[in-house]
């Protein structure tokens, strides 16, 4: 918990909601052992993080309880005034007022301030049930919630980074290999590259989606009930498609937070990468973009700086998403089969990456459109290079020469360029015919930069029909990420179709 408070991840304050420790409803002392030493409790209660399950909680509880209903495993009187217990409980959730005594963990707290409000019928919820699979149900909801929610801010960033790159088909940069000037192309094949990785990252989002089907609930500690329960019933309320299929297998089972992190880890890697780009490209050395002044910070000390720390910052955190995938991976490595508390240590990572990627995607939305290209400085960046040179050798090969003789010839004219001082754009055809008889003046003619670009038409190229057909397939497969993860019901949404039932 301190390492992910370090990074950014803490609750923000330390909430203050819970009370003193409340009736033990079932720890060892109400089943007639020893009283938990309070400092054990502390030690080992979850509730502090688990707040963020609540309303999943709550939504779980209400989905089990009206199937305990509809089976008659409880009568509707008691029931009724369970849910209206619990639709109580949710209210003051929602407003911020719900105190939760000091339980281990959110479900106990729950049980044990519903008891508190209506009594000892609260003791029926929890037939056919346990804190493994109420567990692992709630995550579920979690992530399910976090996925559906994130993919229409990524897809929107997608489609956000196409009209941007639509807006910049005309600036040319050069694109780089081993950190060293390689071949000329668009701003607008430059900000698609992104939004090709960020899509990755909403399909992986509906991946993620696809490993939240399965409802856990009803199969109890480890092994399933003996009571008549109808967990189809309660897995349709939950807007589950499916049931888990192995009890022992779902009471251990995180790797649908596993592939959250994950994914996680990949778009902070991705916001990295995209942020390492901009950095560069705004030093003194580059020159090819300016940060708008609401978006750069100054120096205590040296008056004239203009520091991209958001974008190292975005960069920065990405340690933290990465850490908490490798962290979550270090907790389920080695366990035994069934439930084991050590699965409570899934909540920081997971709940790191439901905070830290809205943020960074937030601030990636906000500072893009402040980040402006300078034309001049990258079009001299182009002239200073040798970026044609490829360009130049496929001129030749078009006239049936071999390329690795193309290859070897143009190889000739640059160095003979450098020795000269001249750059390859200003090779005239009587220079360049003394390095060989192939460069003529229509040859030569692809060595502007925008020669350059508009003729790379391959798909995936940098040519601006290349560009405009991978932006309209981005555009749409984006679009059609949004729509569908919209169909995906939120835990709100739930709470609705259940308060009443
Ligand atoms: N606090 C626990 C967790 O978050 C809930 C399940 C506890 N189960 C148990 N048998 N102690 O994983």
């Amino acid at each position: 918990a301190t390492a992910h408070a370090a990074a950014g991840c803490a609750a923000g304050a330390r909430r203050s909601l819970e009370k003193g420790n409340a009736v033990s409803i079932a720890r060892t002392e109400a089943a007639g052992g020893l009283a938990l030493l309070p400092e054990v409790l502390r030690y080992t209660s979850s509730l502090e993080s688990d707040r963020a399950l609540l309303r999943e909680d709550l939504v779980g509880s209400l989905a089990h309880l009206a199937m305990l209903r509809k089976t008659r495993i409880i009568p509707e009187d008691q029931g009724l005034v369970i849910r209206n217990g619990l639709v109580e409980l949710w209210k003051a959730a929602e407003a911020g007022t719900l105190l939760l005594p000091g339980e281990e963990d959110v479900h106990m707290a729950v049980e044990a301030e519903l008891q508190r409000r209506i009594g000892d019928v609260s003791g029926l919820l929890h037939s056919a049930r346990s804190r493994n699979d109420q567990v692992a149900t709630d995550l579920r909801l979690h992530v399910r919630d976090a996925a559906s929610q994130l993919i229409g801010p990524v897809a929107a960033w997608v489609l956000e980074l196409a009209s941007r790159a639509r807006a910049e088909r005309d600036v040319l940069l050069p694109a780089y290999t081993h950190r060293q000037q390689a071949q000329p192309v668009s701003v607008a094949y430059w900000l698609a590259s992104h939004a090709a990785a960020f899509l990755r990252d909403a399909q992986t989002l509906r991946f993620v989606l696809s490993q939240c089907t399965a409802s856990p609930l009803g199969v109890g500690a480890v092994s399933g009930t003996s009571l008549p329960t109808d967990r189809a019933y309660a897995a349709t309320l939950l807007g589950f498609p499916q049931m888990t299929a192995n009890g022992m297998d779902t009471v251990g089972d995180r790797d649908f937070a596993l592939d959250f992190c994950f994914a996680g880890a990949k778009f902070a890697v991705h916001a990295s990468h995209l942020a390492t780009d901009v950095i560069d490209y705004a030093t003194s050395e580059f020159g090819f973009v300016t940060l708008s002044g609401d978006i750069s910070m100054g120096s205590s000390m040296m008056p004239q700086k203009k520091n991209p720390d958001l974008f190292e910052l975005i960069r920065g955190k990405s340690g933290a998403a990465i850490g908490g995938l490798t962290s979550l991976l270090v907790t389920l490595k080695g366990l035994p089969s069934g439930y084991n508390r050590d699965l409570q240590e899934d909540r920081g990572p997971l709940l790191c990456a439901t905070k830290s990627w809205p943020a960074a995607l937030a601030m990636l939305r906000l500072a893009l459109p402040r980040v402006t290209f300078d034309k001049a400085h990258t079009e001299r960046a182009l002239a200073s290079g040798f970026t044609q040179a490829t360009d130049l050798a496929e001129a030749l090969v078009k006239r049936g020469i071999p390329f690795r003789q193309a290859y070897k010839a143009v190889g000739a004219l640059v160095r003979k360029c450098q020795e000269s001082h001249v750059g390859l754009a200003d090779a005239t055809p009587d220079f360049a015919a003394t390095v060989d008889a192939a460069f003529d003046a229509d040859s030569l003619r692809v060595l502007t930069p925008e020669g350059a670009v508009s003729r790379k038409r391959s798909p995936g190229g940098t040519s601006w029909s290349s560009v405009d057909a991978s932006l309209n397939t981005m555009v749409d497969e984006a679009n059609a990420l949004a729509e569908s993860a919209s169909k995906t019901p939120t835990v709100a949404q739930l709470f609705a179709s259940l308060k009443d039932l």
